[in-house]
């Protein structure tokens, strides 16, 4: 079984994670974790902080030789904006969970909720979700994702008008994106109990991403207004295919199980709660009306939103990888894939 705890505040020292269950035998560096960090600071409607920080990940444990070796792999993440002792706010912020956060913890000063909070953490999934992804490529599983919406239904040409205009505007937007898993075997997941479900697994791990508030699984919400006859995936064969669908409207999960077509995933991000323009509040210390505090921030993360999407969809199709075909060396996943191939 894969896991892992990450741990770290935005401005703090680092970010750190350890992943527990990466089987031995895996090619791994730097080098496959870095090129996501990167991607995951790109895209329309970064801040200021992006410029700042490059992300380089260290891995500290868990590789030798530039093998995983089964022991449980620490990674590193240093910030290089490291503000986390200075400050202090109290202007709550809406949108953000400083209210919430400030009285279940019983904190006066919003920066201790502000900071393990923030998205930052998000570059720790990445991370662990290319050695996921590094995973699954060795079993010719890729995991791909593409933003589609940025600020409801426009042509994709229009994005960057759009989102020049928001920033000038001190607005923010939203939008949706699409992870798409490739070459995953039919018989991941299972329907016999409900924590089981592949489709929960991941609805869950793409919902636990900072501001997505929606997710959807092939054709989901538009399901609901569909006859039966126009929704399902009617079931084929090929001598030399195999079983098949034509259509991939369930999203390649049925019954939570992956069912040999792609897996389709997607999640709509909601528009950045820190606006340049500050929103209507109240100040936490003195309970009077205040404008809410403003952070350096992003005014659209729906491109990070997808590589983080990848990373985390990652993370869960190579544990269920794993709990179907074993776990501790990549030796013995191929031949337990091997054979399950054949007998299919
Ligand atoms: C990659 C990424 C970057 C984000 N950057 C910001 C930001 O700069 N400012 C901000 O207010 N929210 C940002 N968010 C969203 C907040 O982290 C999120 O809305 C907030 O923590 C509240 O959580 P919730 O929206 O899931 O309820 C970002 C989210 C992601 C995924």
């Amino acid at each position: 079984m894969l896991r892992y705890l990450t741990a770290g505040e935005s401005h703090g020292k680092a970010l750190v994670a350890i992943l527990e269950g990466c089987p031995a035998n895996l090619p791994l560096s730097e080098d496959d974790i870095n090129p996501d960090l990167a991607r995951r600071q790109e895209g329309l409607g970064r801040g200021e902080r992006m410029k700042i920080e490059k992300d380089n990940a260290e891995i500290l444990s868990g590789v030798r030789e530039g093998k995983t070796i089964g022991s449980p792999i620490a990674i590193s993440l240093p910030n290089q904006s490291r503000n986390f002792f200075g400050n202090s706010f109290t202007k709550l912020r809406p949108g953000h969970v400083d209210l919430a956060g400030a009285e279940k913890y019983n904190q006066k000063d919003l920066r201790n909720i502000l900071e393990r909070a923030s998205a930052r953490e998000t570059a720790m999934r990445v991370a662990i979700g290319a050695i996921a992804k590094k995973l699954l490529a060795a079993f010719n599983i890729n995991i791909v994702s593409r933003v589609v919406q940025i600020g409801g239904e426009i042509k994709e040409k229009e994005w960057k008008a759009l989102v020049e205009k928001a920033t000038a505007e001190g607005d923010s937007l939203g939008g949706i994106f699409e992870v798409e898993i490739q070459g995953a075997p039919i018989g991941l997941g299972s329907y016999v109990h409900w924590d089981r479900r592949l489709d929960g697994i991941l609805a869950r791990a793409l919902m636990a991403i900072p501001a997505v508030k929606a997710v959807e699984i092939g054709q989901g919400f538009a399901a609901a207004a569909l006859p039966g006859s126009k929704f399902q995936d009617e079931i084929f064969h090929d001598q030399s295919k195999g079983f098949y669908h034509k259509t991939n409207r369930a999203g390649g999960l049925e019954g939570g199980v992956t069912n040999g077509e792609p897996v389709v995933l997607r999640a709509a991000v909601k528009p950045i709660a820190t606006l340049k323009k500050p929103l209507q509040s109240v100040d936490f210390a003195s309970k009077k009306a205040a404008e809410a505090f403003v952070e350096r921030a992003d005014v659209c993360a729906v491109f990070p939103a997808a590589v983080i999407g990848e990373a985390v969809a990652a993370i869960e199709i190579a544990n269920a990888f794993i709990e179907k075909f074993g776990g501790d060396t990549l030796e013995d996943i191929r031949s337990a894939y091997d054979s399950y191939l054949f007998r299919l």
